[in-house]
């Protein structure tokens, strides 16, 4: 749904035309997973996907709240009994963000919302981080708070780790927030530093598609949380305040140190992943894109054997892709579901593509959603384009 028609929905649901509409997108990382609450480096680049919404202020306290995408009333609230983790619907994403804005001080007197989302749920894209920043970008452009967008992704992270009560790291609200048309984002979690890395695959004939498994993930169930917990306790283990802070040269030092071999496991998972974030970048800056190929592949055999976040939906897109001729593949977000993605030639689109969906059929799985990602923008305001 376009901007246009959430305009117009809000128009009809409130009376009266919004103060203004704004996008953000969902993600995919290319790589760098689990690594963001273990201060590491991250890749993320924007979808075209988006969550748009039209916003309003209000000056009493009252937050309203619809979406086009959920049949029902608009949901109204109150901004004084706003409570971290009373909420387990889609809402409380939205009033996450306007409760997190007002616990670090910020003059939110209460707003209309209505919005709309391509963001496919539950596919592991961020479609949470997107209805988070779209939000907070709204807000911080009627209230005049003069956020940054690093601000804007920490409040929107805070939102979810303590409203919605999901241990996430900063990763896909800062690719939502920051991303920029044509790049993928190289961010170092621990500073937010960010440098924005040109990554236009069609120039160069390939082109990278996605594979929504639809298999749902859900992190706030548990598995999540304890990888997180095993990796904080690793890093206490060794002595160091994250596990950003073991040298991939010092990583067989760092295991020999380790008895349980859970955590050994997962701390091989972080210290690698790293590596591959940077190998990928310095891959990306001299211009040998097809050979990330390999290191994406790589990132997904740490994350089935030693991370222990795939599934065997994912792990059939990346063997049938891999089969099939794409230069390399893997699962992507936070696993347990969600999505892939594949690197392949342009030429190969459509024979990968059929491969990986006649494997579904042949597995009696749900026929697995297929499409191309290109960088996107990140998050911005619409109007008065519309
Ligand atoms: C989810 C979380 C992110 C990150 C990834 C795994 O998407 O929201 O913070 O931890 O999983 O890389």
């Amino acid at each position: 749904m376009g901007a246009v028609e959430v305009r117009d929905g809000f128009v009809a649901l409130y009376g009266a035309a919004p103060d203004g509409i704004w996008s953000a997108p969902g993600r995919v990382n290319l790589i760098g997973e689990h690594t963001d609450y273990n201060d590491g480096f991250v890749m993320p680049f924007a979808l075209p996907h988006t969550a748009v919404a039209a916003v309003s202020r209000r000056t009493d306290g009252v937050l309203r709240l619809h979406s086009a995408d959920i049949s029902g009333d608009a949901v109204e609230l109150r901004l004084d009994e706003l409570r971290p983790e009373s909420d387990k619907e889609w809402t409380a994403y939205v009033a996450g963000v306007v409760w997190a804005l007002r616990e670090a001080g910020h003059p939110v007197t209460g707003a209309d919302i209505h919005l709309a989302s391509t963001v496919p749920s539950g596919g592991g894209l961020s479609s949470s981080a997107a209805l988070e920043v779209v939000v907070a970008l709204a807000l911080n452009d009627l209230y005049e708070l003069g956020l940054e967008r690093w601000q804007l992704a920490r409040l929107c992270q805070r939102a979810e780790n303590v409203y919605v009560g999901a241990p996430t790291g900063i990763m896909d609200q800062t690719a939502s927030a920051c991303c920029e048309d044509g790049h993928a984002l190289f961010l170092d979690t621990r500073d937010l530093a960010q440098k924005q890395i040109p990554f236009d695959l069609a120039a160069e004939g390939m082109r990278l598609l996605v594979v929504d498994t639809r298999v749902k993930h859900a992190h706030n169930e548990g598995e999540y949380g304890k990888r997180r917990a095993g990796c904080e306790q690793g890093a206490a283990q060794l002595g160091v305040d994250a596990l950003r802070d073991i040298p991939h040269d010092g990583l067989d030092e760092a295991l020999a140190r380790l008895d349980d071999e859970e955590v050994r496991r997962l701390v091989r998972h972080v210290v690698t992943e790293n590596r591959r974030v940077e190998r990928v970048v310095a891959l990306l800056e001299a211009g040998d894109t097809r050979a990330i190929g390999p290191v994406l592949s790589e990132g997904h055999a740490s994350l089935r054997d030693d991370f222990q976040v795939s599934c065997r939906e994912l792990d059939l897109v990346v063997d049938t892709a891999v089969a099939a001729g794409a230069l390399g593949a893997r699962m992507t977000g936070g696993g347990f579901g969600g999505s892939a993605i594949v690197l392949v030639e342009a030429a190969d689109v459509a024979a990968i593509g059929k491969a990986v969906e006649e494997a579904f059929a042949a597995a009696g799985l749900t026929a697995p959603r297929v499409f191309e990602a290109v960088p996107s923008p990140g998050a911005r305001r619409l109007d008065p384009a519309v």
